[in-house]
């Protein structure tokens, strides 16, 4: 396969004019091989900082966008929008869009259909909570989750899709997926993409991980055969993010 190692920033709700010029500043200064891709995703407001600030070989990411490209959605923002000010991709069906803001399997496959439909490529995100896990319905969940999105958008759009799983569980718990459960659950994922939409989708789609990711644990789940990066939350609003970026 050709999958190019990817990792992910997802900065949430977090930061400032101060806090991202130092981080912006930092990352212009690291050093990056050009086996990884790498994608910020930042609060709107920031974008267009990014933009003008950070290093080009560094995309910019929303971390969602409506389905419409304009009108009366007040608060809402557009994956025209997001293009216009610089983003080139945008982080969809994160799990805190999914419980906070309830957003619903059909809702964030309509997001992506759009968003791809504009240009922009999407970091699809799914996984289940602990009690999902517990409950033996990991696979069940996931494959719901992508069933939609199978629905929704065509073969050829998966040229522009990452998708991420990242176990509720895990999420700014500290609790990270050990390898195996990452692999595990990514090669179940792969496997029912090339039954379900094709094999060679299913062989060049990055499937990456998001979790507790840091600097310390994620060399050795980057090694796993069906681990093709990482989504980063709270260690990506360090310098030492670049760490995982060269690991
Ligand atoms: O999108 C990122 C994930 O939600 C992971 O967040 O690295 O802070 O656990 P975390």
């Amino acid at each position: 396969h050709n999958r190019k190692f990817f990792v992910g920033g997802n900065w949430k709700m977090n930061g400032s004019t101060d806090s991202i010029s130092d981080l912006v500043n930092s990352f212009n200064q690291g050093v990056m091989s050009q086996s990884v891709e790498v994608v910020i995703g930042a609060p709107y407001v920031y974008i267009p900082l990014l933009a003008s600030t950070l290093r080009k070989d560094i995309a910019i990411s929303a971390q969602n966008c409506f389905t419409k490209a304009s009108g009366a959605y007040t608060g809402e923002i557009s994956a025209d929008m997001l293009k216009d000010v610089g983003a080139t991709w945008v982080i969809l069906g994160h799990s805190e869009r999914r419980s906070i803001f309830k957003e619903s399997d059909f809702f964030i496959a309509e997001k992506t259909k759009y968003a791809l439909s504009v240009g922009l490529k999407v970091i699809f995100c799914c996984g289940e909570s602990l009690e999902e896990r517990e409950s033996n319905n990991t696979m069940n969940v996931v494959e719901r989750q992508l069933e939609a999105l199978i629905a929704t958008i065509s073969p050829a759009d998966y040229e522009n899709v990452v998708i991420a799983y990242e176990p509720v569980w895990a999420i700014g718990t500290g609790k990270v997926a050990s390898p195996e459960q990452a692999q595990e659950v990514h090669a179940h994922i792969r496997t029912f993409i090339k039954e379900r939409v094709s094999s060679d989708v299913a062989q060049n789609i990055r499937i990456i991980y998001g979790g507790s990711v840091n600097e310390k644990n994620s060399n050795v789940t980057a090694t796993q055969t069906d681990v093709d990066g990482f989504l980063v939350g709270g260690a990506s609003l360090k310098p030492s993010f670049f760490e995982i970026v060269n690991v």
